[in-house]
């Protein structure tokens, strides 16, 4: 990709406004804005929604171009505990203030979740030593996991999972400013595999984008993820007792499309559910799939596992 700049930092919206899906939040939000005044904040919600989005954004409207030692963003996990995020925190407070005199600092504490209890007793003790001059925001994925002196001094803002519409309207904002070629089936391939996570979902579309024209087989060969159809046609084969065949097409999947076997094994879980087949013979299937996944996470020949899985597969599609 050489030095183009990363997607999901170039299309990351400025503006509370042009931040998705998060309806209320950001209404919320804006109305701290306009009396410049904010409590300390938990963002509690899952990986790509839009929590550090929000936090930038609340620090552009709020500092305009001076954001300039306005902003300390630090990862709880990175950072090496508490310690480390209390001497960052204290060096960011002593700074002095560039204009927007009187207006607190911003210190966006990411994956607090993952301090321990008597790590956030100590965030909570710094978190009150320096509120004259600063603004905690803590993101996490499950707030539960922050201790209630923690919670019960914070706004909660509970972020959601995107909703599919929404990241495809977004992918193809991206798209039409990149001027990429994709089909409507690329999108919904991308949207499979990043789950509502729009960080995934963009740098997919910009890994993807390096081919002419993006189609869902590119999408699945950047991702390496065994492409649905392909493997549903290698099952179909197998339970009409085709083995031959849909040991080649299995051949093909592992050495020509460089997936791993558990990237096939959890395709052929997802597809077992809706093949044509008894209840009784989805069940065997079901508990042999099972095994053999154990088998491969132990580190067990893939070519070996697989070939005789399907041959399984074919012996229950007989009965
Ligand atoms: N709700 C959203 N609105 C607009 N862009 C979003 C939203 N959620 C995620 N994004 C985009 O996805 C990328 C990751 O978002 P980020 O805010 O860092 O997610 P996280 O919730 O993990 O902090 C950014 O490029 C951002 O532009
Ligand atoms: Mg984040």
């Amino acid at each position: 990709m050489g030095i183009e700049e990363i997607w999901t930092e170039k299309y990351r919206p400025k503006r509370l406004a042009d931040v998705i899906g998060q309806g209320n939040i950001t209404k919320r939000l804006e109305s701290f804005i306009e009396t410049r005044s904010l409590p300390h904040c938990l963002f509690a919600g899952p990986a790509g929604c839009g929590k550090t989005t929000t936090a930038l954004c609340i620090a552009h409207e709020l500092y305009g171009d001076k954001i300039k030692g306005k902003f300390l963003e630090l990862n709880a996990s990175d950072e090496r505990g508490i310690d480390v995020v209390r001497e960052k925190v204290k060096e960011f407070a002593r700074q002095p203030a560039v204009d927007t005199a009187g207006l607190f600092r911003i210190v966006y504490l990411d994956e607090a979740d993952a301090l321990t209890k008597d790590a956030q007793h100590a965030l909570r003790r710094t978190m009150e030593n320096y509120s004259h001059i600063c603004r905690f925001i803590l993101a996490v994925n499950y707030s539960g996991k922050i201790i209630p002196p923690i919670q019960s001094r914070t706004a909660v803002f509970r972020f959601s999972s995107l909703k599919e519409d929404d990241v495809i309207s977004y992918l193809k904002i991206i798209a039409k400013a990149e001027k990429l070629k994709i089909d409507e089936a690329a999108y919904k391939a991308i949207m499979k595999v990043a789950e509502g996570d729009l960080r995934k979902a963009i740098n997919i579309l910009q890994l993807a984008s390096t081919s002419k024209t993006i189609d869902e087989d590119v999408v699945y060969a950047v991702t390496s993820r065994a492409d649905p159809a392909a493997v549903k046609k290698m099952l179909e084969t197998a339970i009409s007792g085709q083995f031959r065949s849909a040991r080649l097409q299995l051949l093909s999947l592992l050495n020509d499309h460089g997936l791993s076997g558990e990237d096939i094994i959890k395709e052929i879980h997802s597809q077992l559910f809706d093949l044509d087949l008894s209840d009784r013979q989805k069940l065997e299937m079901i508990e042999r799939v099972g095994e053999y996944e154990f088998r491969l996470t132990e580190g067990s020949n893939p070519h070996v596992q697989l070939g005789a899985l399907l041959a399984q597969l074919a012996l229950i599609g007989k009965k």
